[in-house]
């Protein structure tokens, strides 16, 4: 079995999740696409390359993965001080030695101010191009509101970015956001969650293949995401990625299943993103109606990923999701003994 997964679609997942993650946010919605849209069009009016511009989206579109907890309507708006630079440095962290490993110093200085004085210690043009790009857009992104008219929005937020001129923003990317800003097509875009998505898929760099471990990666990092939702999965889709591995290992599953299966494993509750932090912290016994919305998330799971692997992994996620206690308890013992001689 050979698994060859369209970046794509893992683009499509990223997006999905993203969502998640502003659903929980009043006011703040589609906030990771809009940041994404913004740092694309300034790229594009500064003259960078298709890559670089690519990578403008991802890194839109992932910036504010360091902000905990998610599902805190204030969270994203009071980003002040240190804790304005504490998500950016737990973004750096949850981003360092994966495959978006060299995002991670454009996500530490997603923040910094162009004028200095940041904990990074960078001021001006030694801020990484693409923090300096992506702070611009995150702001844009903020000071536009959706509840009213797109097009009366617009002063509004020019004038916000135009006073930041220098202090806050590179000079030269606040002049190339006035070129943008002109087209009524930029603001009625942000304006409309459809058209936004519609605008985000055109862009041609993401059709490329990933190869299994750079899968494993990615996965890897969806897991961390998933598990720090909530202190009481801690390491969980990690655990299960490792015990379906050895599960697999018992069959005499090949190496391509095996990482097939860790794939699944830690993956298989990327639904959770959908189900607010104080839900799944919550230590008294669940209502009937919070209980439906934890039920939701092997839905979201499993409509997730069959967009990003089609059918390819679905025999891997069903051995998980549904028949990994019948496999594992006979075998309980031996899991036991691996799990100990792994530290879990
Ligand atoms: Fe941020
Ligand atoms: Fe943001
Ligand atoms: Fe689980």
């Amino acid at each position: 079995m050979t698994i060859k997964v369209n970046f794509f679609n893992f683009f499509n997942l990223i997006k999905n999740m993203f969502s998640a993650f502003d659903a929980n946010e009043l006011g703040l919605n589609k906030h990771h696409w809009k940041v994404a849209y913004v740092s694309y069009l300034l790229g594009d009016e500064l003259g960078l390359t298709e890559f670089e511009k690519n990578d403008l989206i991802y890194l839109g579109m992932i910036h504010d993965i360091g902000v905990l907890p998610w599902g805190k309507d204030d969270h994203l708006i009071n980003l002040i001080g240190e804790e304005e630079f504490e998500h950016c440095l737990r973004g750096y962290n949850f981003l360092k030695n994966t495959y978006f490993d060299q995002y991670a110093p454009v996500i530490l200085s997603h923040h910094d101010h162009f004028k200095g004085k940041n904990k990074t210690g960078l001021a001006g043009k030694e801020i990484p191009l693409f923090s300096r790009i992506i702070y611009l857009a995150d702001r844009v992104a903020f000071f536009f509101q959706d509840n009213m008219h797109p097009l009366l929005v617009k002063d509004k937020v020019v004038e916000k970015i135009v006073s930041g001129k220098n202090i806050l923003f590179d000079p030269e990317i606040v002049d190339v956001f006035l070129v943008v800003a002109e087209t009524e097509d930029f603001w009625l875009t942000l304006g409309d969650g459809d058209i936004l998505n519609q605008s985000l898929n055109i862009h041609p760099g993401q059709h490329r293949w990933l190869e299994i471990d750079e899968v494993i990666s990615i996965a890897q990092l969806f897991a961390k995401i998933i598990d720090h939702k909530s202190h009481f999965t801690f390491y969980h889709s990690q655990l299960i990625a490792e015990v379906a591995k050895f599960a697999g290992e018992i069959f005499g599953f090949n190496l391509e299943e095996r990482k097939a299966l860790e794939v699944a494993g830690l993956l298989h509750d990327l639904g959770k993103l959908t189900v607010p932090e104080e839900i799944l912290e919550k230590p008294a016994a669940l209502s009937r109606e919070e209980f439906s919305v934890i039920k939701q998330h092997t839905f979201y799971t499993y409509y997730w990923l069959i967009d990003v692997f089609l059918r390819r992994l679905s025999a891997p996620l069903l051995f998980i999701t549904r028949n990994l206690t019948v496999v594992v308890i006979p075998l309980r013992k031996k899991v036991k003994k691996f799990l100990y001689k792994n530290g879990f």
